[in-house]
C-alpha cells in the first residue's frame, strides 16, 4: 500500500520525535511491503522563520493532498510571548488543521514495566491501565453562541453556551462504540445529565445506539464521578466517550496515568468531506515543543511512535503493522534498560528508537 502522509515536524523536540517515528515507519513500512511517500513541511516557529506565518499556504496545501498529517508540536514559550495570542503558533496551526475533525482519541497505556512511574499505589493499578479517551472537539462550550463579555464594571455578565445537536452527539458515539467494539467491549458514557440539558440528549441517544451495539458494554457516568472513577479504579476503565469540556479535564488527567508524558499519543479524526470541508486525519504527540531538553537528544520518543501505529490503525487500516509497532515498543519499555529521563533512565530518544526497531 503506497502510505502517503503530510509530515510536519515543527518546533523544539517536535524535530527529533518525528525524525524518530519516521524511521520506526521506514522499517515497518519495508517489513510489511508497503511505500511511504511523505511530504514534509514548515510549521510552528519553524514556518514563521522562512514564510512568516505559522501555517504557510505551501503547507495547507501538502496537509490536504495526503491521506494523513503527522505533526510534532508548535510553540516556543519565549517567543510565542512576543505575539498577541490568536497570532501565535499553537492556535494559528492546530485550529485550522483541525477544522472539522469531532474526534480527538487518546490511548493512555500505562506499561507494566513501568509501573512505579503512575503516581497511583501499586494496588490500584495491579491490572493495568489500558484506557481510550474520545473526545467531542468540534462543540460545545468551545463554539456555542452566544459567548462573551457585556456591560460595565462592576456590573459586567459573561456568557458561554453548551450547545450540540443530535447528529453531533451521535456520530461522536458511534465513534465510541465502534472503538469498544473493536478492544475490551466496554463503553463508558460520561456526561452531567442530572442537571444539563445536553447531556441528557447526550444519555438518551447514548442509551438508544447502544442497542444496535450488543456486544458492547454501555455504561453512564457523571463526569465527577468518572474525574474520581478514574483515579480510584483505573482498569476498570476500556473506552471512554464524552463531550467536549469534559474531554478536555478528563483526557489530561488520565494522560497522567500513563506515567510520562512521554508516553501519550493521539488522534483527531473526522469523515473526509463531511460539513464541506475535507478534514485530512491529524495524529500528534499529546505533549508539547519541550524547549527545555529540545535539541539534546533526551526527547522520549515513544508518543510519536505510537502516535504512527494509531496512524496506520486509523487511516490505513494496518492493524498488523501498528501492532508491531506496539509490541516492540511496549518490550522496550517493559524491559526497562532504554528509557529516557522523563522514565528514570539515561538513555537518548535515538538509543530507544534504535531499540524499538531493532524488536521489529
Ligand atoms: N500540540 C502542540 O503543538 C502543543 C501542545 C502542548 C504545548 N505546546 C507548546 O509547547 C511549548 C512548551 O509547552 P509546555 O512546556 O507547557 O509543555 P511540554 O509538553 O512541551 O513540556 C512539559 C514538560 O514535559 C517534558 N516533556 C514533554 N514531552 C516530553 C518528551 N517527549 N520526552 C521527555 N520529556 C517531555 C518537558 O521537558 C517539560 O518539562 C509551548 O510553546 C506550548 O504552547 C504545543
Amino acid at each position: 500500500m503506497d502510505l502517503r502522509i503530510a509530515v510536519l515536524p515543527g518546533d523544539g523536540i517536535g524535530v527529533e520525535v518525528v525524525d524518530a517515528s519516521m524511521r520506526v515507519l521506514d522499517v515497518v513500512a519495508g517489513k510489511f511491503g508497503h511505500k511511504v511517500h511523505a511530504e514534509f513541511a514548515d510549521v510552528g516557529w519553524a514556518a514563521i522563520d522562512k514564510h512568516g506565518t505559522a501555517l504557510p499556504a505551501s503547507t495547507r496545501e501538502i496537509c490536504k493532498r495526503n491521506s494523513a498529517i503527522l505533526f510534532g508540536a508548535v510553540g516556543l514559550p519565549d517567543r510565542d510571548q512576543t505575539l498577541p495570542q490568536k497570532e501565535r503558533p499553537e492556535r494559528v496551526a492546530l485550529l485550522e488543521l483541525r477544522k472539522g475533525l469531532y474526534a480527538n482519541l487518546r490511548h493512555v497505556l500505562l506499561p507494566p514495566g513501568l509501573a512505579s512511574r503512575c503516581p497511583l499505589k501499586m494496588e490500584l493499578i495491579q491490572r493495568g491501565i489500558d484506557i481510550m479517551i474520545i473526545r467531542e472537539l468540534t462543540g460545545g462550550l468551545y463554539y456555542g453562541q452566544p459567548q462573551g463579555i457585556s456591560g460595565a464594571s462592576p456590573d459586567r455578565k459573561a456568557i458561554d453556551t453548551l450547545a450540540y445537536s443530535e447528529s453531533e452527539i451521535s456520530r461522536i458515539l458511534k465513534v465510541g462504540f465502534e472503538t469498544a467494539r473493536k478492544r475490551r467491549k466496554r463503553l463508558t458514557s460520561v456526561d452531567k445529565a442530572n442537571i444539563l440539558a445536553t447531556s441528557q440528549l447526550w444519555r438518551e441517544l447514548a442509551t438508544a445506539m447502544g442497542k444496535q451495539y450488543p456486544d458492547v458494554q454501555l455504561e453512564h457516568m457523571y463526569v465527577d464521578n468518572a474525574s474520581m472513577q478514574l483515579l480510584r479504579r483505573p482498569s476498570d476503565f476500556d473506552v471512554i466517550v464524552t463531550e467536549n469540556t469534559f474531554g478536555d479535564i478528563l483526557s489530561d488527567e488520565a494522560s497522567m496515568l500513563a506515567g510520562s508524558i512521554g508516553l501519550v499519543p493521539s488522534a483527531s479524526l473526522g469523515e473526509p468531506g463531511a460539513d464541506g470541508t475535507s478534514s485530512v486525519p491529524f495524529y500528534e504527540p499529546i505533549h508539547g515543543s519541550a524547549p527545555d531538553i529540545a535539541g539534546q537528544n533526551k526527547a522520549n520518543p515513544v508518543a510519536t511512535i505510537l502516535t504512527v501505529a494509531m496512524m496506520l490503525n486509523y487511516t490505513f487500516g494496518l492493524s498488523k503493522e501498528a501492532a508491531a509497532i506496539e509490541k516492540a515498543t511496549f518490550a522496550v519499555l517493559n524491559a526497562g534498560k532504554i528509557l529516557t529521563g522523563d522514565l528514570g533512565g539515561k538513555s537518548t530518544c535515538s538509543e530507544v528508537t534504535d531499540a524499538v526497531i531493532a524488536g521489529l
